[in-house]
């Protein structure tokens, strides 16, 4: 029978024996895959473990700084954050296409990589948080007909676009590719890792960048972050946090008019998105308290300058998307 304690136990001894003293890199996103992986690696091979954090700018508001202090102070793991949020504004300036906005911030994204493994390394192996689903699809890897080892021809945030260069294509470290997301997330928990990873929504590798529609601007991003942070805070509030799959904000660039005070506005709209799924494949809008929409839409309204409504998105999936690009 299957025992979280029993397999990192058995990872453990596994990720050593492959690994010898060698180092390993891993790109953290501070979802529950990588996350449970960087505490696997950890207590497996300390400081032969490299962890690089790479902050492209559409991450949600506060959420570079509170996952690198949560890892190195709390955790006690090092975290190497990269800054690259000019370089990630400067490729998707002007872009409105969907598809060419995920293709550019993914090979922006294999670009930083390179560059900052090139700075930090060598390295021997790439550290990825495949799980058994995706090796079923075996979309991310590759096998060396020389070798017949598994390599790394994409990255998993990233799985989407683009793909590795053969300079990038390391040795990989799996050690959750037997399991499904629940059993991570146990294994997760055993591991000390906190509910509010455990637990967390998925979360796109694009970011905030697939929930402004068209045209992506510094003042637009300011806004959606702001609008997106009182959606979670009230979500949170509320307790349906763990009963929605996602819940967001999404930020439409078209203009309405409104009335505050005395005065006329003319301003963005912001969807509200809140889904329960089981596995993102099919989804179904939540039916949440009427008071829970009305307190997030007056806060919105009130608190976001340049948004004067807000709707709530009743499609379900399909034949809608959960993202809206
Ligand atoms: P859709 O919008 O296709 O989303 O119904 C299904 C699930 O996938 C997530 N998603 C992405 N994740 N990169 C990712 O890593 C992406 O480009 C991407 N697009 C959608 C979405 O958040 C949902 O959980």
């Amino acid at each position: 029978t299957w025992t979280t304690a029993a397999f990192v136990d058995e990872a453990i001894r596994e990720v050593r024996a492959k690994v010898g003293d060698k180092r390993v890199l891993l790109a953290l996103s501070g979802g529950v895959d990588s996350s449970t992986l960087a505490f696997l690696l950890h207590q497996a091979i300390g400081d032969q473990l490299t962890c690089m954090f790479i902050d492209q700018g559409f991450m949600r508001k506060y959420e570079p700084e509170r996952l690198v202090k949560l890892f190195q102070e709390q955790f006690h793991i090092p975290v190497v954050y990269v800054n690259a949020r000019e370089r990630f504004l400067a490729q998707v300036v002007g872009i409105t296409d969907p598809e060419e906005k995920r293709r550019r911030i993914g090979h922006e994204f294999i670009q930083v990589f390179e560059e900052e493994s090139n700075r930090l390394g060598p390295f021997d192996y790439l550290a990825q948080g495949t799980l058994y689903p995706d090796v079923i699809e075996s979309a991310n890897t590759n096998i060396d007909p020389k070798t017949g080892e598994r390599v790394a021809v994409k990255i998993k945030s990233h799985h989407n676009v683009g793909g590795l260069p053969p300079n990038l294509r390391f040795k990989l470290v799996e050690p959750l590719r037997k399991l499904f997301k629940d059993e991570v997330r146990e294994v997760g928990r055993s591991l000390g890792l906190p509910d509010e990873i455990v637990r967390r929504h998925p979360f796109p590798g694009p970011g905030l960048a697939i929930r402004i529609i068209g045209e992506i601007t510094p003042e637009r991003l300011d806004i959606l972050r702001d609008a997106d942070l009182i959606v979670r805070q009230e979500i949170n509030r509320s307790e349906t946090y763990h009963q929605l799959w996602q819940a967001f904000a999404v930020l439409l660039p078209v203009r309405s008019v409104g009335v505050m005070g005395d005065q006329r506005t003319y301003a963005y709209p912001i969807v509200l998105r809140l889904v329960s799924s089981e596995d993102g494949m099919t989804a179904d809008w939540s039916r949440v308290p009427y008071e829970l929409l009305e307190t997030i839409s007056n806060r919105i309204v009130n608190e976001v300058p340049g948004v004067n409504r807000v709707v709530y998105d009743i499609t379900s999936k399909p034949p809608g998307t959960i993202e809206w690009e």
